[in-house]
């Protein structure tokens, strides 16, 4: 999300005359995007900021925006703590951009230090302009915003309440990126199931993967994420007869315990998750599901982690993204008893990876051999020299090809497993 809301961001600078540089020291004008969801990566934007600090001393002419989860949170704080910022920008103003730097072209009246932080309820009614990387695959932001207060995170507080966007905007968005040519599209949102609950028009996420399931053009389409709770028999179905829809799903757990769960306010238990992904396996028998697991949570025992060992035996996901929690303001779980400490959920988390890199290595293995269907997307980014692509249930897949091979289908023997790829040969 945070990844297209700066193709969002580059696409309006872009419009407004600015070139992309990849050299710090020739940009006049920087936002930094950033990111709350766990202390870390809210450390990494404090020291890049300090580094801009530095090049800022020789060019006081330099404008440093700041942007994302933070900025909306610390808001005009952060002039305090750093005063050579000069904006300050939330996830729902990423359209104010535009008149910050039209304003700075025509060298108006220009304040420094001004916020952009209201939640703007017409947010989700824009279309802005985006400059996507690559060519092939496309993000598509179909709701913003959520309202599910995982006891955990901060989104809801920096993001606002869900809103979603209607859907003959994504349409005609997804008309435009077919003929720019793109062919896969991934649908975003905080939880994508609930998509159209404040539009009048009669629209759940199954209607509206049949809508744009018609855009000529576009051949795959993907979503992330799904919330549990809110994943239907009847989208089950949509995605087994709709051909586009991809046999993946990105299905976060979180925890296997339903103590843990109850306390993350995640409001389903383990046994109604396990419905849902015996539904799906069900339904669609090659599907892949991946996860996001939190490690560590307050209160979280011995035996409530071993829980979280055991789903992972017992789902046998294609891959997870596991995390320590890291507490973050305004949420619940600050005020939650029994925090775990640091060299406990590090333990955890070495525990848990390990058993999914085995588990995801083992089905990578039984791949080798098989012919797989591959959309081609451009070089690999460790080895220029190979091309990489996407399998529909989204294994990585790195080949020796031909330049013309990108953006179109190719079938692809697989020659071996590695733990985060495929490599493999055209037949
Ligand atoms: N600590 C650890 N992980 C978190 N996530 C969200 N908030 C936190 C937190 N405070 C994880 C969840 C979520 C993913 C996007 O990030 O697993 O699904
Ligand atoms: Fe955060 Fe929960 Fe909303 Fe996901 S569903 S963004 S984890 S509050």
């Amino acid at each position: 999300m945070n990844v297209h809301d700066s193709e969002k961001m580059a696409g309006i600078l872009s419009e407004t005359g600015y070139m992309r540089t990849d050299v710090t020291n020739d940009a006049d004008v920087i936002v930094l995007n950033t990111c709350s969801i766990r202390d870390k990566a809210e450390q990494k934007f404090y020291s890049e900021l300090g580094r801009l600090n530095k090049i800022k001393k020789n060019r006081p002419n330099l404008k440093i925006a700041v942007a994302g989860c933070i900025a909306q949170q610390k808001g005009e704080i952060l002039f305090n703590k750093f005063p050579y910022v000069d904006y300050v920008l939330g996830p729902n103003n990423i359209d104010s951009l535009q008149e910050w730097i039209s304003s700075r072209a025509q060298n108006k009246e220009h304040r420094s230090q001004t916020t952009a932080l209201q939640i703007n309820p017409e947010y989700h009614t824009k279309t802005l302009p985006v400059r996507r990387e690559g060519r092939v695959r496309a993000w598509v932001s179909i709701m913003y915003g959520c309202d599910n207060y995982c006891a955990y995170c901060v989104v809801p507080y920096t993001r606002g309440r869900e809103r979603s966007r209607s859907s003959h905007d994504i349409k005609t968005e997804l008309i435009k990126l077919a003929k720019d040519g793109f062919k896969e599209v991934t649908f975003l949102g905080q939880n994508v199931n609930s998509y159209g609950k404040n539009l009048l028009e009669d629209s759940s996420f199954s209607s509206l993967l049949k809508a744009l399931h018609e855009v000529d053009g576009i051949d795959r389409i993907r979503f992330v994420t799904s919330h549990p709770k809110d994943l239907s028999e009847k989208l089950i179905k949509t995605m087994k007869e709709l051909p586009k829809v991809c046999n993946h799903i990105h299905l976060p757990l979180q925890a296997g315990s339903d103590k843990v769960l109850s306390l993350m306010n995640r409001k389903y238990i383990f046994g109604e998750y396990m419905e849902k992904v015996t539904m799906l396996k069900q339904a669609i028998p090659d599907i892949a599901i991946t996860s996001d697991i939190i490690v560590g949570f307050p209160g979280e025992d011995d035996a409530d982690f071993n829980m979280t060992i055991n789903a992972l035996d017992e789902i046998q996901y294609d891959g997870i993204f596991a995390f320590k929690y890291s507490k973050r303001p305004d949420t619940k779980a600050l005020d939650l008893p029994d925090h775990i400490n640091e060299s406990t959920k590090s333990a955890r988390l070495k525990k848990v990876l390990k058993l999914q890199e085995e588990i995801t290595f083992g089905k990578n293995k039984r791949l080798e051999g098989k012919v797989l269907k591959v959309l081609v997307e451009g070089p690999s980014n460790s080895d220029k020299s190979r091309l990489t692509g996407r399998t529909g249930n989204n294994k990585i897949v790195n080949f020796y090809g031909d330049e013309k091979d990108i953006g179109q289908f190719v079938n692809i023997n697989i020659l071996q497993a590695r733990q985060h790829s495929l490599f493999g040969e055209k037949v």
